[in-house]
């Protein structure tokens, strides 16, 4: 029990003194990344989809409340319920025209099911 608290009293002081070693250098976000995403996770799932949403080319053809080259994510959670998650999760991947329009959205080959879900679920708490 004394070995294991003497363990834990090192790696405090080592993960601590590596900290003020480089306090004004870009490593440094780094050791505190995931800290940051607990709190992020903590917060909501909506906020994740948000985050995915700003993080991809989304909003240069999306607003939220005014119609760009798509719709604006208002108008698609106020058309849609929780029941075509599914169906707009995959328009995302596979891109696609004709509900709104003829102009095409793109498709987003690379991005997984489960985070073009959590987009359409941050969409959908935008319903009014
Ligand atoms: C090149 C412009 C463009 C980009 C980039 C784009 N979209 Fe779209 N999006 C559109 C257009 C245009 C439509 C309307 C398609 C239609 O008429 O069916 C649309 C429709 C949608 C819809 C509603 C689908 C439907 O069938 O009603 C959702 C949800 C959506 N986009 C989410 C996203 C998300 C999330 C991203 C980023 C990963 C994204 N879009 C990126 C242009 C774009």
């Amino acid at each position: 029990m004394k070995k294991y608290l003497m363990i834990v009293a090192l790696i405090a002081v080592v993960s601590c003194s590596k900290k003020e070693a480089n306090p004004n250098m870009d490593s440094n976000v780094m050791l505190e990344e995931p800290v940051a995403k607990v709190v992020d996770s903590a917060a909501a799932g909506k906020n994740e989809g948000l985050a995915l949403i700003e993080g991809a080319d989304c909003l240069t053809c999306h607003k939220m409340d005014v119609r760009v080259v798509g719709p604006s994510y208002q108008e698609v959670a106020d058309k849609y319920t929780e029941g075509d998650l599914d169906m707009l999760a995959n328009k995302i991947i596979d891109g696609g025209k004709g509900n709104w329009g003829e102009i095409p959205m793109t498709p987003h080959a690379g991005m997984s099911k489960e985070n073009a879900k959590k987009m359409v679920e941050y969409i959908m708490t935008l319903k009014k």
